[in-house]
């Protein structure tokens, strides 16, 4: 475990609060909307701060320049959510030489981690992970024609789940990946690929949907063609596990749904008070998430889900 010592920034603004800059990725899927709205809930000026959040809108330049404009105001605390992994090692050092601390939150960056303070997210391959183990368990041997609605490409949230579904469908030569092709992590490109997939593909038993607006599209696609999913039909396979997500899991409509916790910003505050009063932090801090499928289906890897699991959801 890597620890690092930072100096805590003292706000230079007048009024005393910490100017946080937040360039979020974008407002393409109820997860995102989840957690922004979970950030303006957290970083409130009863709390101490005062929030800019961008919506980069999927815009990696615009991303880029919005950093650079929290470094041109001399923030205290940037966060970033990049877009994409590549493409940060001029920025990172920018931030790095105003002296101001830098958050990695959520999806990661393909750069050296001296370049940032420290990160904050889940861990994406061990998701795409989750999502083969419960696969592998559902099938119990059984082969199987796979379609994959991968999310925006170069995001490490579609690299990680790729990866980490792709290592255990390695496992199985029974199992077919038919196609993977990005979805965008939207509705709308969920239901293209899957009306794509759907004309090149008579023949398929598992579409893998790297979020819940993806799984939706491609329930759309399947409605409008007439192809049945959930116990007795295609099975979907989800990440998210937002309310939206989890009460069509409920329904069995989804059959599994891998959570990527969206409620990340008090682990982002409690980091940023670390930093003021001082002490050691580490280097990337996990934000814990779960799996689960379904009703009526066993499983020793991801929970069961009830009513109850649904309404302790906030978002
Ligand atoms: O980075 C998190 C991913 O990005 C979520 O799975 C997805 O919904 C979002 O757009």
């Amino acid at each position: 475990l890597a620890l690092v010592m930072v100096l805590a920034a003292t706000s230079a603004f007048a009024d005393g609060l910490l100017k946080i800059g937040y360039v979020q990725v974008g407002h393409e899927s109820d997860w995102r909307m989840a957690n922004t709205q979970n950030y303006y809930d957290v970083f409130t000026e009863d709390a101490g701060f005062e929030l800019e959040l961008i919506d980069c809108d999927n815009d990696h330049a615009l991303q880029l320049a919005k950093v650079r404009e929290f470094v041109q105001k001399d923030f205290d605390y940037i966060v970033i959510d990049p877009i994409q992994t590549a493409g940060w090692d001029d920025v990172l050092k920018e931030v790095q030489e105003a002296g101001i601390p830098c958050i990695i939150a959520d999806r990661s960056v393909d750069a050296s981690s001296d370049l940032y303070t420290t990160a904050v997210g889940t861990n994406m391959t061990a998701e795409g992970e989750t999502a083969g183990k419960w696969l592998e368990e559902y099938l119990a041997g059984k082969a199987a024609k796979i379609l994959v609605i991968e999310g925006s490409t170069g995001s490490s949230a579609a690299i990680g789940r790729s990866e980490g579904f792709n290592n255990i469908a390695a496992n199985h030569p029974e199992w077919e990946i038919l196609a993977s092709q990005d979805g965008d992590f939207t509705q709308n490109g969920g239901q293209a690929v899957m009306e794509d997939f759907i004309k090149r593909f008579p023949e398929f038993d598992v579409v893998v949907c790297h979020n819940d607006n993806e799984a939706y599209g491609a329930m759309d696609a399947m409605d409008a063609a007439g192809i049945k999913y959930g116990v007795d039909g295609k099975i979907i396979i989800s990440f998210d596990a937002t309310k939206e997500g989890l009460t069509r899991t409920l329904a069995g409509q989804i059959l599994c749904n891998v959570e990527c916790n969206p409620i990340q910003a008090v682990i982002v505050m409690n980091v940023i008070k670390d930093i003021q009063d001082g002490k050691e932090i580490p280097k990337f801090t996990l934000v814990p998430d779960e799996g689960f499928c379904a009703p009526g289906i066993e499983s020793s890897l991801v929970t069961v889900m009830t009513d109850e699991v649904l309404a302790a959801r906030k978002y």
